[in-house]
């Protein structure tokens, strides 16, 4: 968890709510809904810790397995021994899990029966169980159903103490938590991890800074806030880059320091994000974020199936919403973060092939890159193996904050052999 968790009070005591209220609180049914990078993960660790600290029982898993239904056997198995209760709940029996290798089969009744015995010896104790699910929107339909059963029986229908707490993307607005055949997702308050406001993210700048012992120039902190538009994980990114960047951070992160933390992060997002992304997907879904970056980002879905067809539009808006990269307001579509619309803007000729091909990176982007993945090699390394200009690389280091410990140069340089 980072140092400070900033901004999510609200969501914080919703969690609290669904442990210390009773059993008829709509808390106990809760699925957190924030794009990439807002805290979801986070905020289930939060939870985790919440419910240790009341002697509660963990469960938590990750809907991106590709076998839930075993994990979450498997997890509850666990829970009694680990949280010190007496005996083997009722219905443990009959959940074994069959098909190693394979996702688990395992008849939903079954699954049933060990969550209402797991809640059951819970409640006999004076406790509950968490359980924690994240990365719904990789949820297998099936795997879902079952669990749905499973905890809608004990939670809504036995008023047994279970905390169910999901977490995915907004998209799951169209998806699991609007599929009539599984309503129990549906019917879970939704909790949205929005952007935090200006305040806390200049809190939260100020707090990590001190904690690691140093201090920011208030306009530092100005400037940083404003690049990370209430993202934590770019707060994170951003506040992280400039320390580096900085000379001295103890004596205060001054401006331009700020901006090349502000440069650095951006290519980070590029390099971890952007780039990966684009990698996997076909040329439909480029065309389609090349269109809308030539029109600065957001466009009327309307255009995009005019220019691309309906069903090939539609398709492609779903797998890129999917993937985290679009996200659709009313009627509009736009690019969740700039840094991947300025990126592609940047691309030579948009209705070339540079845009459906995979572009070759830019000389930054690769210089980055290589810094990034050696912290001992020399400039004159990076050089040799990236065929960069050995200047550029020491320049683009100092920027971005990669030029710390790094050896002078070496008096015997290896030669390496290039890929
Ligand atoms: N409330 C918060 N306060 C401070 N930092 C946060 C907060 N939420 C997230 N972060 C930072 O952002 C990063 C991404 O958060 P994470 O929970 O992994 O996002 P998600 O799961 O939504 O993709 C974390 O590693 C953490 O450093
Ligand atoms: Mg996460």
């Amino acid at each position: 968890m980072p140092p400070v968790v900033s901004g999510r009070a609200d969501a914080l005591g919703r969690i609290a709510a669904a442990y210390d209220d009773g059993p008829r609180t709509p808390y106990r049914t809760m699925i957190l809904l924030g794009p990439r990078g807002s805290g979801k993960t986070v905020m289930l660790n939060a939870a985790r810790s919440q419910a240790a600290t009341r002697g509660w029982g963990v469960v938590a898993l990750s809907a991106s397995s590709s076998d839930i239904v075993g994990e979450l056997v498997a997890a509850a198995r666990d829970v009694p021994s680990e949280a010190g209760w007496g005996r083997r709940p009722a219905g443990f029996g009959s959940a074994e899990p069959r098909g190693a290798g394979t996702a688990s089969v395992l008849h939903a009744a079954s699954l049933t029966r060990m969550l209402v015995g797991l809640a059951t010896a819970a409640s006999e104790e004076g406790r509950g169980v968490l359980v924690a699910v994240d990365e719904l929107q990789s949820m297998d339909p099936a795997a879902g159903r079952d669990i749905a059963v499973a905890v809608q029986e004990v939670v809504r229908n036995r008023q047994l103490p279970m905390v169910f707490l999901g977490a995915g993307l907004p998209e799951l607005e169209d998806t699991l938590l609007d599929d009539d055949a599984i309503t129990f997702f549906g019917r879970c308050l939704r909790v949205r991890l929005d952007a935090i406001n200006s305040d806390e993210a200049a809190h939260l700048l100020t707090e990590t800074a001190a904690t690691a012992g140093g201090a920011l120039r208030s306009e530092s902190v100005a400037a940083l806030v404003v690049a990370a538009r209430g993202s934590p994980y770019l707060l994170q990114s951003v506040g992280f880059h400039s320390w580096e960047a900085a000379a001295d951070p103890a004596s205060g992160i001054v401006e331009h320091e700020a901006a090349a933390g502000v440069a650095a992060a951006r290519d980070d997002m590029i390099a971890h994000i952007v780039l990966p992304v684009w990698r996997r997907l076909g040329t439909s879904d480029r065309e389609l974020l090349a269109l809308l970056a030539e029109r600065g980002g957001a466009a009327a879905a309307g255009l995009l199936h005019q220019h691309l067809g309906r069903w090939r539009a539609a398709a492609s808006l779903d797998r890129l919403a999917r993937a985290g990269v679009l996200e659709r307001h009313g009627r509009e579509v736009r690019f969740i973060h700039d840094v991947f619309c300025d990126w592609l803007q940047q691309q030579p000729g948009s209705d070339g092939e540079a845009i459906s091909g995979v572009r070759a990176l830019s000389q930054k982007e690769v210089a980055v890159i290589a810094l990034r993945a050696d912290d001992r090699a020399s400039y004159g390394e990076i050089s040799r193996r990236t065929g960069i200009d050995r200047a550029y690389v020491g320049r683009i280091a100092r920027e971005t904050g990669f030029s710390q410990d790094r050896p002078r140069s070496h008096p015997h340089p290896v030669v390496q052999a290039d890929p």
